[in-house]
């Protein structure tokens, strides 16, 4: 099958490969990069646990052509700490006790960074709106929309 060569950034490291063009990019992150913190709940655009940042912005990795993304800059759950600090929004899942399985948790928080980013954090229900991509089966939605109402302040 056709294959493509791309160079892309993730989580800060400049990376380079030849993928089949029809790879997602959360397969290009799990198996090709060894990132398995994006995590495959459906693998077609219904439960947000493989959520990650392209440029910032939230997409579904699952549904992302992985050749498409040349030049862009990729954030998973894996590059979210810096310097052995964990990202605010990380910690308030953990204050908060925001999950039970943890499975949606990376695709959650990353959503939640997104949420926090574009500003749709001025009430609960607005959180909720713009988290409803992503799905908790534990039914942790009232702690985890906290966590995010408390980072964003
Ligand atoms: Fe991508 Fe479910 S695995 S939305």
């Amino acid at each position: 099958p056709p294959s493509s060569r791309v160079s892309l950034t993730v989580n800060g490291t400049r990376r380079t490969v030849t993928a089949d063009n029809r790879t997602s990019l959360l397969d290009l992150l799990r198996e090709h990069f060894g990132l398995t913190g994006s995590k495959k709940g459906c693998n077609a655009g219904a439960c947000g646990a493989c959520t990650v940042l392209v440029d910032g912005h939230r997409v579904n990795a699952c549904l992302t052509l992985a050749v498409r993304l040349e030049g862009t800059e990729v954030t998973t759950i894996e590059g979210l700490a810096t310097r052995g600090e964990l990202h605010p929004l990380q910690q308030a899942f953990i204050d908060e006790d925001a999950f039970q399985c943890g499975y949606c948790t990376p695709g959650q928080i990353l959503s939640g960074v997104g949420c926090i980013q574009e500003g749709h954090t001025d009430s609960p229900e607005e959180i909720r709106e713009w988290m409803s991509g992503n799905i908790c089966r534990c039914g942790c939605y009232v702690k985890i929309v906290r966590a995010v109402e408390s980072t964003a302040g």
